[in-house]
């Protein structure tokens, strides 16, 4: 199915250190498609949500002030496969164990500061992007540049 979707954000550090072009264009060259993007300053109880699995974790004070010390840019990638591969591109949460190639892999060297995050399941992309986008947000739109990509 080459219309499942994806949420992939940059961090913090991803932003503050001039990333962002050069990870959205990962995504592009690859082939996948942007249907929705934004620069956003998450809340505490946004981020709780986002991360609901983790509240018990003893790194989770640290990544709610990591995550709140400055816009992250929030996006929507589409295309086949696009979950799984999205965590491919982006590498092992780790960046230690991550793959040079991968962006945290090529870009962090600590967990705590790793860059970017990526849907984990096609079911967690969904709740993710219901999350942090509003409907109208999310663009529809063919591009006869596709018929190369499929
Ligand atoms: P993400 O949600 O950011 O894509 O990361 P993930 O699914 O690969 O990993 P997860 O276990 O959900 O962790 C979410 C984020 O929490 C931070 N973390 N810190 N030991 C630690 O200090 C630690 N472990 C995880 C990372 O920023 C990780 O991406």
């Amino acid at each position: 199915m080459s219309d499942e979707r994806t949420f992939i954000m940059i961090k913090p550090d991803g932003v503050a250190r001039g990333l962002i072009s050069s990870i959205l264009g990962r995504f592009e060259q690859r082939g996948f498609k942007l249907v929705a993007i934004k620069l956003a300053k998450p809340t505490d109880s946004l981020l709780k949500e986002h991360y609901s699995d983790l509240q018990t974790k003893p790194f989770f004070p640290s990544l709610l002030t990591y995550m709140t010390s400055g816009p992250v840019l929030a996006t929507v990638w589409e295309g086949k496969d696009v979950v799984k591969q999205g965590r491919v591109i982006l590498g092992a949460t780790n960046p230690l164990a991550s793959a040079p190639g991968t962006i945290r892999g090529d870009y962090a060297l600590d967990v705590g500061r790793n860059v970017c995050h990526g849907s984990d399941s096609v079911e967690s992309a969904k709740k993710e992007i219901d999350l942090w986008f509003k409907k109208e947000e999310l663009i529809d739109y063919k591009s006869s540049l596709f018929s190369w990509i499929y």
